[in-house]
């Protein structure tokens, strides 16, 4: 592609649009766009720009197309995968000013909320009005609702009400050469063609940018009750793990941390865990790690009795279980789960695997990883956590003093995954971190749809043009 360079004609087009505050140059100003949260991927860029509403974001993406500059779409910048930062010196479109929240439609459960909105603000806005987002992640204060629906975020409701791709009613973009696509009546029954939000749910910024969403809500579920359950092996917690699904009809979150990843979290807390041991840092049983539970169920009615039920039930598999109920007993169960991600952080700069394995064959992944990933780098550190019940394993590794692991455990890693039947990415997306792998999952006739799509819908490659096709 060639690229007109980005010269002071284009610069003032583009601050005629937007305003000399929100077309940013200097290095200084754009350095926290360049890069991820992670800190695994940093790039430069000569352009960050931040339109204030879809007009704006489609005059931009048109002079952008006209001059063929190259575009990395950003929300919040907590994507996992790479793919939200300026790798080979794109400019970056940030969306965080399209943060405008209509007011819920009560009638219909659904809101239309800006690409731009947190998914915290998202979360307090539906709660106003007694409903609640179907998505809930830790990183809620900082990432989007557009981020959100361009990587199908999962989290930790996604047992209950599906990824993010199962929320969206509606949806408005902005096309490569600037084009609005809108479709934002949210009619629940709209068998009118092609479901462009399916389309750019997942598309991680290669397709559109989003502009506008319009959310499914559903009702507040106040009622809560949380066990954090402690097992000796991980097989024990997969089986536990199907016996809560099938008998809590209310259950809400069913997560899980495995023994490295609760040594760490514990040492980063300064807590151990209440119910369960850590063995010492050599420990491994040869029947593999420990592993804990989280399981919360939530409703309109205290669901204590039912989650206190089934965990009776998995009584003979549980070595210990701890109950909580009010708001901050249950947190202190949650943080064991949810500063993982910040533990392994504030340790170094992880490879993050994120995968999905058939039920059948997750007690065996969970046990044999940590020896793939140390056969191909032997002072590499895996630490597992997730989603236990999506099937979603986080496979995060450190190497040695938390410096970066060698990049053959990512492709290690992620060949056992497809071997066992799973996905190599279960909710984080592909981005640039997972290119090389994409195959594993995907045929080359599913790649050369992809392909086609992306050539019908962004034909000069001006979106994400590194990002999810290889
Ligand atoms: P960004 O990071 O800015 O971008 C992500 C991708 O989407 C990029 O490819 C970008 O180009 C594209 N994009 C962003 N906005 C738009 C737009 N408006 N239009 C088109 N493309 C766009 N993810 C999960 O799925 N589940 C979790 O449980 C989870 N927990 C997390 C916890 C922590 C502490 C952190 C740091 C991250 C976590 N994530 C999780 C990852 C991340 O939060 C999600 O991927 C989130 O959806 C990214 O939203 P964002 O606004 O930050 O997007
Ligand atoms: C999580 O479930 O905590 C997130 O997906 C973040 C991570 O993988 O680190
Ligand atoms: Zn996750």
């Amino acid at each position: 592609m060639s690229t007109r360079a980005i010269d002071a004609g284009l610069i003032d087009e583009l601050t005629g649009i937007v305003g000399a505050a929100h077309v940013l140059q200097d290095p200084e100003m754009t350095a926290g766009y360049s890069i991820d949260w992670t800190r695994r991927f940093a790039g430069a860029t000569p352009l960050v720009i931040r339109p204030g509403d879809t007009a704006e974001t489609a005059a931009v993406m048109s002079s952008l197309a006209a001059a063929r500059v190259p575009v990395v779409p950003q929300g919040g910048n907590t994507g996992l995968v790479g793919g939200s930062v300026p790798l080979a010196g794109e400019a970056v479109l940030s969306t965080r000013r399209l943060n405008v929240c209509e007011p819920v439609d009560e009638l219909a459960s659904q809101v239309t909320l800006g690409a731009g909105v947190t998914l915290a603000d998202a979360q307090a806005h539906a709660a106003s009005s007694g409903l609640s987002v179907g998505v809930d992640l830790a990183a809620r204060d900082s990432a989007t609702i557009g981020g959100m629906v361009a990587t199908n975020a999962g989290g930790i409701n996604v047992l209950r009400y599906g990824a993010m791709r199962a929320q969206v009613v509606g949806i408005e973009a902005v096309l490569a050469d600037g084009t609005v696509v809108s479709h934002l009546a949210g009619l629940e029954k709209d068998n009118t063609g092609y479901d462009l939000g399916s389309l750019l749910a997942g598309s991680e910024g290669t397709l559109g940018i989003i502009t506008q969403v319009r959310l499914r809500l559903h009702p507040t579920q106040p009622e809560r009750a949380t066990a954090l359950l402690a097992f000796e092996t991980a097989a024990d917690a997969v089986s536990a793990a199907a016996v809560l699904r099938r008998s809590v009809a209310s259950l809400h979150a069913l997560e899980a941390v495995f023994e490295g990843a609760m040594a760490l979290v514990s040492r980063h807390l300064g807590v151990a865990p209440p119910v369960g041991s850590l063995g010492d840092e050599s420990h491994r049983s040869p029947a593999g790690d420990r592993a804990w539970l989280i399981a919360e169920a939530a409703a309109r009615s205290d669901p204590s009795d039912e989650l206190g039920a089934a965990v009776e039930e998995v009584d003979d598999l549980v070595v210990d279980a701890a109950v909580a109920l009010d708001p901050a007993a249950r947190q202190r169960l949650w943080a064991f789960r949810e500063n993982v991600t910040e533990a392994i952080s504030a340790a170094g700069i992880p490879h993050k695997l994120d995968v999905t394995l058939p039920a059948a064959r997750l007690a065996e992944f969970v046990d044999g990883v940590p020896d793939v990933v140390r056969a191909t780098d032997p002072d590499a550190q895996p630490l597992l956590f997730g989603h236990l019940g999506d099937g979603n394993v986080h496979v995060n590794v450190l190497g040695p003093g938390g410096a970066e692991p060698a990049d053959e455990v990512d492709d290690a890693v992620l060949r056992y995954v497809a071997e066992l039947g799973g996905s190599i990415s279960a909710e984080h997306g592909i981005g640039t971190a997972k290119l090389a792998q994409l195959h594993l999952n995907r045929s080359k006739a599913e790649l050369a749809a992809f392909g086609a799509i992306k050539r019908a819908l962004d034909p000069v490659g001006l979106l994400n043009p590194n990002v999810l096709l290889p």
